[in-house]
């Protein structure tokens, strides 16, 4: 199956050869509309990635007008298993080489394990896990033949321990951050940079998709989504390996290295309940 790419105009072949190019998935909204602006600003040719063709299009038209940035859209599903290899394929047929990846794309199916859907739980670990872990395959060689490149994957505080109520999409994350670390050790010296960022809860479409929007967890303040992704592109500008968004965050996943981890599961398991404390 060929990929779908929107590109205003024809100039845009020339941009992406002279100047470095961002691939960003699920710039559609939330963290990855707020990166992809950033991205923008700071003079990157784009890629965007995520399933609603319109929004993706009215942010291409949106900054271009702003920055003068040349950006092409691909709308794609990436729960199916054909996307990442369809994405990579349609860049390559264009010349498009991407010096950084955001795989920023992902969704929460929120409930009991024994209730939630089967179907929805495997497409959140094709998107969250499979689709970051293929793109990042397929990128990675072009950046170690030019001996640069960032890598920035988007995990969560969930990465940090289990999550009642999201128990796949914290493994999902899990994943992320282990992963992550793992292959920024093996690119040492490459050129290649790996960071994995650690949002807690975000202002984002995030939770009205996945059905939370309740929880005890947003009681407790929520960022915005800029100043997320703020932090997440000038962690990758300085190559760092994990950040945590926000001190409140970062306070508690250092408090949570003191704590034994069923007590941590319980606390998070009320975090994520809406109404009464659960844990006591
Ligand atoms: N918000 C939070 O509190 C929070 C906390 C920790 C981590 N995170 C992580 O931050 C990342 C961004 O989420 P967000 O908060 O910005 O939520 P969001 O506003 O819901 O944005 C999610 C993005 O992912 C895209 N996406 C979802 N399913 C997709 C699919 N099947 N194929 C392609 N693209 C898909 C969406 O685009 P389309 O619908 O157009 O496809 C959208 O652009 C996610 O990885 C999320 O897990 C969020």
């Amino acid at each position: 199956m060929e990929v779908e790419i929107y590109m205003k105009n024809s100039r845009m072949n020339n941009d992406f050869k002279e100047k470095k190019t961002a691939l960003i998935t699920g710039a559609s909204s939330g963290i990855g509309y707020e990166f992809s602006k950033l991205f923008a600003e700071a003079g990157y040719n784009l890629v965007l990635v995520a399933r609603n063709k319109q929004k993706l299009k009215q942010l291409a038209d949106e900054l271009e007008g702003k920055f003068g940035t040349s950006v092409m859209s691909i709308s794609k599903d990436l729960s199916a298993s054909t996307a990442p290899q369809e994405i990579f394929d349609g860049l390559q047929q264009e010349s498009i080489h991407i010096d950084i990846l955001v795989n920023n794309a992902g969704f929460n199916v929120y409930g009991s394990f024994s209730e939630t859907d089967l179907m929805e739980e495997l497409q959140m670990v094709q998107v969250n896990l499979v689709s970051l872990t293929h793109l990042t395959k397929l990128f990675l060689p072009g950046m170690l033949i030019k001996g640069y490149g960032k890598i920035l994957n988007v995990g969560s505080t969930g990465s940090f321990g289990p999550g009642p109520f999201n128990a796949v999409y914290c493994a999902t994350k899990s994943f992320v951050l282990s992963f992550s670390e793992a292959i920024a050790e093996e690119l040492q010296g490459t050129g290649i940079t790996v960071t994995a960022l650690c949002p807690g809860a975000t202002k984002t479409e995030f939770f009205k998709r996945a059905n939370m929007a309740n929880i005890n967890l947003l009681k407790r303040g929520v960022m915005d989504a800029k100043t997320v992704a703020e932090i997440g592109y000038n962690s990758v500008m300085k190559g760092e390996n994990v950040v945590i968004a926000g001190t409140y965050n970062k306070l508690m996943i250092f408090l949570t290295r003191f704590m034994p981890r069923d007590m941590i599961t319980k606390m998070v398991k009320d975090m994520m309940s809406v109404g009464k404390n659960n844990y006591q």
